[in-house]
């Protein structure tokens, strides 16, 4: 989220932070900024793509030696020009951007309010400037001293790169918790969220640790750690090339985003669960409870990956929440004529925020008096303009079509949701709500280990790769696993796939099963396990191939099954943000070896915002 540039040499700063920013839009394109040290700061920034900025400040005078550039992911304050960075600090001495979220800016404004402060943006960003700022003044001390001091004060996660402009040839850089990369050259030094801002001028990199602050000048490198001592910078030298940098050294967006997702889940717990506190703390959502729990009941309405993480909740919010949920086809409600009753709360799940379908289908309830939370990823995005209130899902952006890592933020949300509205409500005994708080911390955990343990899963591909069909099948949780796994697979690979409930099978689609039928099994160790067991013979005994989706040690299933992708024990609530991950692999693969676009699969597109 957000990319960084910064540049400091005898070179002109101006073009190599707007090629070095393009580079980084894959990391947010909400809007564009650069300062440069030109006889005092310019501060140019704008709502919108790099391109954007460009050519709005066409005739300016860019001559700079010295400067930083941001390409910004909205997190705090929508998308706007006044949101964007760089931020100067109140004096306008200072200038800086960030990449992250300072959780405790809150606490950290009202201090500055009270001496006097205002803002004129909703960032979290302005607000740690001029904290660093007034420490500066009170304490009579360097700016480096500075932002030491204010960096202890901080939580949260934050690169960020500050101009002082009266020390111009100076750039001083912090991180903790968000990349921040420094290019050595031959009297210049470079900055960046990774290394391909700088790869055509420097193949020599330092990698800023957590904790560590940079004091960058065009022949010097200081680096120290929040102790002010000072740290010998470890000089690297890279071996990559400038197109696999940018996927972050993956062959395709899409498989870099699966393997995110351990981070991805955590920054979408970060901030808000506390497993030990027992909270959890979603302002949007609190705001509606009262509502929420006394709701006749919760419609959730999406489309596609969306709507199958709204399926999975569905099961979510029944079990812990006893409240009435249905599940609804945007495209279908929003034509539908649907009952709606003052007080029902619609939930619209929508990664992009812009789905034309989701977008009317909850303007129309919202007329009728409904209640709409949105569960978006797109920070500013319509949906989440258009809901009441929400929770956002802290994904990043997403750019490969298929939407992997977005759909397990979507389920960490609405479990979040669920588990928050279910104890208030009273109807999750504590030792259990207790236990699955627990559970969910470690789902980043769980999520990395089913990554290690998935090498099989190119094998599977090349094995499966020509089958003309494939059934998935799963119950309970797991069912809308089942139906996810086979639009994964329809989408990147083109191979015609369908997902049943697992007992559903009997009804029908069992007519197909031959041997050349492969049907996976989402078969985590649940209490559906057994009956899944028996659905997994019915197929065994019709010569079916079974390939299992198991829980580690899962004797029985393994013996069932031709192959086998495991994940680690978990409570049912929880398995499908494991049990997915196996599933968006086989997909993956598959595609890959048939030699499909799978960042870019025909007839797809990323935000569909036609109807
Ligand atoms: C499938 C996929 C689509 C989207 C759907 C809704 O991999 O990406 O099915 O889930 O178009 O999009 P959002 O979530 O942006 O509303």
């Amino acid at each position: 989220m957000c990319g960084i540039v910064g540049y400091t040499g005898p070179r002109e700063a101006y073009p190599i932070i707007i090629k070095g920013l393009k580079r980084l839009e894959y990391r947010g394109y909400d809007s564009t900024g650069v300062a440069l040290q030109n006889g005092g700061l310019k501060v140019y920034k704008k709502k919108g793509k790099v391109a954007e900025l460009e050519d709005s400040i066409v005739g300016k005078d860019l001559h700079s030696n010295v400067g930083i550039g941001h390409t910004r992911w909205a997190t705090h304050g929508e998308p706007s020009d006044r949101n964007a960075h760089p931020h100067q600090s109140s004096s306008g001495r200072l200038a800086m951007i960030h990449n992250g979220i300072i959780e405790n800016y809150n606490q950290l404004k009202k201090e500055l309010i009270n001496k006097g402060y205002t803002f004129s943006s909703d960032t979290d960003t302005e607000v740690l400037l001029n904290f660093i700022e007034e420490i500066k003044k009170n304490n009579n001390c360097s700016l480096e001293e500075a932002v030491r001091v204010a960096l202890k004060r901080v939580t949260g996660a934050y690169v960020i790169l500050l101009l002082d402009s009266e020390d111009p040839e100076t750039i001083i850089a912090a991180r903790k918790g968000s990349p921040l990369v420094i290019g050595v050259g031959k009297g210049e030094h470079f900055l960046g969220s990774d290394a391909s801002p700088m790869l055509e001028y420097t193949k020599e990199v330092v990698y800023v640790n957590d904790y560590e602050l940079a004091i960058v000048k065009p022949d010097e490198l200081i680096l120290k750690n929040l102790g002010n001592e000072k740290i010998t910078p470890y000089v690297q030298k890279l071996d990559i090339e400038l197109a696999a940098i940018e996927k972050g050294g993956y062959e395709h967006f899409m498989l870099k985003e699966i393997f995110e997702q351990p981070q991805t889940i955590y920054d979408c717990l970060r901030g808000r669960l506390d497993a030990t506190e027992g909270t959890i703390t979603m302002s949007g959502i609190q705001q509606y409870a009262e509502q929420i729990m006394n709701a006749n009941r919760i419609v959730m309405v999406a489309c596609g990956t969306s709507w199958h993480a709204g399926l999975i909740a569905e099961y979510i919010f029944e079990e812990l929440c006893r409240i009435n949920v249905e599940v609804e086809y945007a495209s279908e409600f929003r034509y539908r004529n649907p009952v709606i009753n003052k007080g029902d709360v619609i939930i619209a799940i929508s990664q992009s925020g812009e789905t034309a379908d989701t977008l009317v289908a909850i303007e129309n309830a919202k007329a009728k008096g409904a209640i709409i939370l949105g569960v978006v990823n797109v920070v500013g995005s319509s949906i989440a303009r258009m809901s009441h209130a929400g929770a956002y899902t802290h994904a990043g952006p997403e750019i490969g079509v298929a939407s992997t890592k977005a759909f397990t933020a979507q389920l960490a949300v609405l479990t979040m949701i669920a588990l928050k509205i279910g104890y208030i409500k009273g109807t999750i005994p504590h030792k259990r709500y207790m236990h699955l708080l627990k559970e969910l911390q470690e789902v980043p955990e769980k999520v990395a280990w089913t990554l290690k343990h998935s090498d099989n899963i190119r094998a599977l591909a090349e094995k499966y790769k020509d089958a003309r069909d494939f059934l998935y099948l799963g119950r309970g949780y797991n069912f809308p696993v089942a139906l996810e796994g086979a639009l994964k697979l329809k989408e990147i690979s083109y191979i015609h796939a369908e997902g049943y409930p697992a007992a559903e099978m009997k009804h029908g689609p069992i007519a197909l099963v031959d041997e050349n039928l492969p049907v996976v099994f989402v078969a985590t160790k649940d209490s559906y396990h057994e009956k899944v067991i028996s659905n997994m013979q019915e197929i065994k005994a019709r010569k079916g191939k079974v390939i299992s989706v198991i829980t580690e040690g899962d004797d029985a299933s393994t013996a069932l099954s031709e192959d086998v992708m495991i994940v680690p024990e978990a409570d049912e609530i929880l398995a499908p943000m494991l049990s997915a991950i196996p599933l968006q692999l086989l997909a993956y693969y598959i595609g890959v070896v048939k030699g499909c676009d799978v960042d870019k699969p025909r007839n797809l597109a990323k935000s569909v915002t036609v109807e």
